[in-house]
């Protein structure tokens, strides 16, 4: 085992490191958070390896590519560090490990497909750890964890072999990462930070660290578990104040309320904040940060209630895009059978390239099932096989073969489209589930139109 030189315990021998550049960095897990991290750390000045396992994303870091399109301001960084020997990458953890002070866990943290939480990568990562942290380094847990996570589960595993011992030879702490995809670089350098250590030395440790990188707010906490918490919560919240709207989106529907108009007037109250409904909740965190809590309530036999419902509301949503459209067929005097629906934006979210957990995979396997057959226009997939379909060049030349489209995703193209576009269609049916479209200029213009909570 190679000896660490610094000892990460002590904030002088931390400090000095800094400001002489000597303290060496991993980075575990170099995806849509792990590799914009690693970057910042060797655009500090520290000797950064990122580690990964996926060997394709390697060789294109390798070879010059930034793999992250849609993170403007990283791909400038990437182009500048990629060139100093402060930045490498590799697959072999072992060989990186040794040689680093502190290892940053950026790695995924999914659930499967019963809704429980898969902490496999950070337990096979933390068991790897067990044989190659060199003595005195500082673990940091970036991903999202359930509360207690780090002291119940990381602690003992890697301290398995008899050469580690929490709190004498190696020391752990955690700093949730928050940032938005898409907004990355921004919110790096915008965002407060909450720090947790495994005691306050190693909390006043990270706190050190991550000021000299990414110099934002940093919000110490009393323990690991107390971070955690905090992260969860704050998504959580987002999670549950989506499907209220939505919930209350699918009454003011039927009340002939529009929805938007309803949230517009409500913003001006001072304490109000507003969240949109929409065609569900997708992504790597909401679902899944849900999910942690529930499972942490039943692991400790706590109830959780709202979130319960919170999530089914949230799930049902894609049936409700159905509905909508299914009225908007019979309103046609058309089959849904056979005919040709457009999905505009497959995205979890708007301006992003991503489709974890997407609503959008959802509504189109629904409507799959009803003999619809799918095109997909998104801007950030263009011409690509996803869902296996081959998704479309532009809108253009599609709008003009489809019987009806559907807003799944408000991206900004979407928004500033003009809507006589839609009236090129074979039959004028257009279902908003983003609340982008105004529901009059829509009736102007002629078009079968179903807002979702637009009344
Ligand atoms: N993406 C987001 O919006 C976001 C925001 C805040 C927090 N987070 C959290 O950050 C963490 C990372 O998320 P992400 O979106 O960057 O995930 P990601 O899937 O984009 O990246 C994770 C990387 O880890 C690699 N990996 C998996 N197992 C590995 C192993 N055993 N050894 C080495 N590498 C391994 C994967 O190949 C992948 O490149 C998660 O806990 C997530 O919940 C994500």
């Amino acid at each position: 085992m190679t000896t660490s030189k610094i000892n990460m315990n002590n904030l002088e021998n931390v400090l000095e490191s800094l400001n002489s550049k000597s303290l060496k960095v991993c980075i575990v897990g170099i995806g849509r958070i792990g590799l914009p991290t690693a970057l910042s750390f060797a655009k500090s000045g520290l000797k950064t390896v990122g580690v990964d396992i996926n060997e394709n994303l390697i060789k294109t870091i390798n070879s010059g590519n930034f793999p992250l399109k849609d993170e403007p301001g990283y791909d400038k960084i990437f182009d500048q560090v990629i060139k100093t020997e402060l930045f490498s990458v590799t697959t072999k953890i072992e060989d990186a490990v040794p040689n680093s002070d502190l290892i940053v866990l950026s790695l995924p943290t999914p659930m499967d497909e019963n809704n429980i939480p898969d902490y496999s990568a950070l337990r096979n990562v933390a068991t790897q750890l067990s044989t190659l942290l060199s003595p005195n380094s500082l673990v940091i847990v970036e991903s999202t964890i359930e509360p207690g996570f780090i002291e119940d589960e990381m602690v003992s595993i890697i301290s398995n072999s008899d050469k580690l011992i929490i709190e004498k030879n190696f020391f752990i702490g955690v700093c949730p990462e928050n940032a938005n995809p898409g907004e990355i670089l921004h919110d790096f350098t915008s965002l407060p930070r909450l720090v947790g250590g495994i005691n306050t030395n190693i909390a006043k440790i990270i706190q050190l660290i991550y000021n000299f990188v990414f110099s934002v707010e940093l919000v110490e906490m009393p323990n690991c578990k107390t971070a955690n918490a905090v992260k969860l919560t704050t998504n959580v919240f987002r999670d549950i104040n989506i499907a209220f709207v939505s919930e209350l989106s699918l009454m003011f529907e039927k009340l002939g309320i529009d929805t938007n108009v309803v949230l517009e007037a409500a913003k001006k109250k001072y304490n109000f904040q507003v969240h949109y409904p929409g065609a569900g909740v997708g992504g790597p965190c909401l679902p899944i940060n849900s999910y942690q809590l529930l499972n942490t309530a039943k692991r400790i036999g706590s109830n959780l209630s709202i979130i319960e419902s919170s999530r089914k509301i949230n799930e049902n949503m894609p049936e409700h895009v159905l509905k909508l459209t299914l009225d908007s067929f019979v309103d046609n005097k058309k089959s849904i059978e056979n005919s040709n629906i457009l999905i505009l934006g497959i995205s979890y979210k708007p301006n992003v390239k991503d489709i974890q957990l997407t609503p959008a995979e959802i509504i189109i396997k629904k409507l799959q099932k009803l003999g619809v057959n799918i095109h997909i226009y998104d801007p950030y997939f263009i011409s690509s096989d996803v869902f296996g379909i081959r998704t479309e060049q532009n809108l253009e030349n599609i709008i003009s073969n489809v019987d009806a489209a559907i807003i799944v995703t408000g991206h900004e193209e979407f928004k500033n489209l003009d809507i006589s576009i839609f009236n090129k269609m074979k039959s004028p049916i257009l279902i908003d589930t983003r609340g982008i479209i105004d529901p009059t200029s829509a009736k102007n213009n002629n078009l079968i139109f179903r807002g979702l909570g637009r009344g």
